[in-house]
């Protein structure tokens, strides 16, 4: 970790609604570049897109226009995009994703969409940013599928895996200065908690934190399995017999935090609706509650009306901005559950901009 900043502390300030410190978005080209480019492609580089009819068929009507732009601000290795590029051909791709792997294997997969395809290593809530050095004001649409790409579940060496045993990292991207590792090993007891409590809903968060940190005291952890042990050790042993995995939980607070997800879902909400032309859509695919509850509160504000409440009236500038394309949340079909088990948790929400942005 560079000296003089410290992640950890920027990451628990504002807990359970922090702010993520942008690192500058970077234009990438659409060629392989990077150490690991073609040859780190594989069989378990495929990442099969989640509900992807049903996306593709909320976001096109937005897409017709030569010049159109769809920002997917989760670009992964590129699903969604590629499907979205192909039944609108006069649209032009703004593609985010935070992981430079990624973005080297989307590259590749959507070199033949040619100049239509502009990559930007980002983390999405500098969306601002990278429309501005892309020289663009108002998108048709925008795509956020949440969490995590194949890419980096299916890759033990990138630290997300409770199933194998792996450096302890789950930073999405290698310029992030913070590793889980970094965060099990100093956050206070009490923090540590905070984190599994509020991130992971884990009801045994204190439990854990108290174990984990008499255990660094011993060794400081480094790799998952000791991790593992240690969160289903400190977990009553009736509890883990019928709670699925014991680590489940306590590795998806400490990836939320190590990313600080939710502040960067917090911040790229309103900048992507704010972006929207009129007629614009946006569509975000979740994959816990706490990512689907900040996303159903952002479109149902943008969705209502802005009049003061006394007002018998709503004034002309102060209706919805927002028209909900999505009743509730979708879910995806047994079918499709059935052949791709990464979708099970998926809920899809979407909206089109029906009032000028300001
Ligand atoms: C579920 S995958 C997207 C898969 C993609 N839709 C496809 O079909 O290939 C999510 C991607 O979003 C990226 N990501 C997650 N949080 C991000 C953030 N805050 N900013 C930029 N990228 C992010 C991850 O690195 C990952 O590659």
């Amino acid at each position: 970790m560079p000296s003089g900043f410290d992640p950890l502390a920027r990451t628990l300030a504002h807990l359970p609604r922090c702010q993520e410190a942008g690192h500058g978005s970077k234009p990438v080209g659409t060629e392989p570049h990077g150490e690991d480019g073609v040859e780190m492609m594989g069989e378990r580089d495929t990442h099969v897109p989640v509900m992807a009819g049903r996306v593709v068929e909320l976001l096109a009507p937005a897409l017709e226009e030569p010049g159109a732009v769809y920002v997917d601000g989760t670009l992964g290795l590129g699903g969604h995009a590629r499907l979205v590029l192909a039944r609108c051909p006069q649209a032009i791709l703004v593609g985010i994703d935070r992981d430079p792997h990624a973005l080297d294997i989307a590259g590749q997969r959507l070199a033949e969409f040619g100049d239509r395809v502009r990559l930007y290593q980002a983390v999405y809530d500098e969306l601002p940013d990278v429309l501005a050095e892309a020289g663009i004001r108002r998108v048709q649409a925008v795509l956020l599928d949440l969490g995590l790409s194949s890419l980096q579940i299916d890759h033990p060496e990138r630290g997300f895996a409770y199933a194998t045993d792996s450096p302890l990292d789950m930073r999405m991207s290698p310029d992030d200065p913070m590793t889980a590792a970094d965060l099990v090993n100093t956050a206070t007891r009490s923090d540590l908690a905070r984190i599994l409590r509020v991130y992971g809903e884990e009801r045994f968060a204190d439990r854990i934190a108290r174990r984990i940190v008499d255990e660094r005291d011993r060794e400081p952890f480094t790799t998952s399995a000791r991790l593992v042990s240690t969160i289903a050790d400190a977990i009553p042993a009736a509890a883990r017999a019928t709670g699925g995995h014991p680590a489940k939980r306590t590795f998806q607070a400490l990836r939320i935090a190590v990313n600080s997800e939710l502040d960067a879902l917090a911040g790229v909400l309103p900048a992507a609706i704010g972006a929207l032309a009129l007629g614009g859509r946006i569509a975000v695919l979740a994959y816990h509650s706490l990512e689907d509850r900040l996303v159903k509160d952002a479109l149902r504000t943008a969705s209502s009306d802005r009049a003061p409440r006394d007002l018998p009236f709503v004034p002309d500038g102060y209706g919805p901005e927002l028209r909900l394309l999505t009743h509730g949340a979708e879910r995806p079909d047994e079918s499709e559950i059935a052949v791709n088990t990464r979708a099970a948790s998926a809920r899809l929400r979407a909206a089109e901009r029906i009032q000028e942005a300001a």
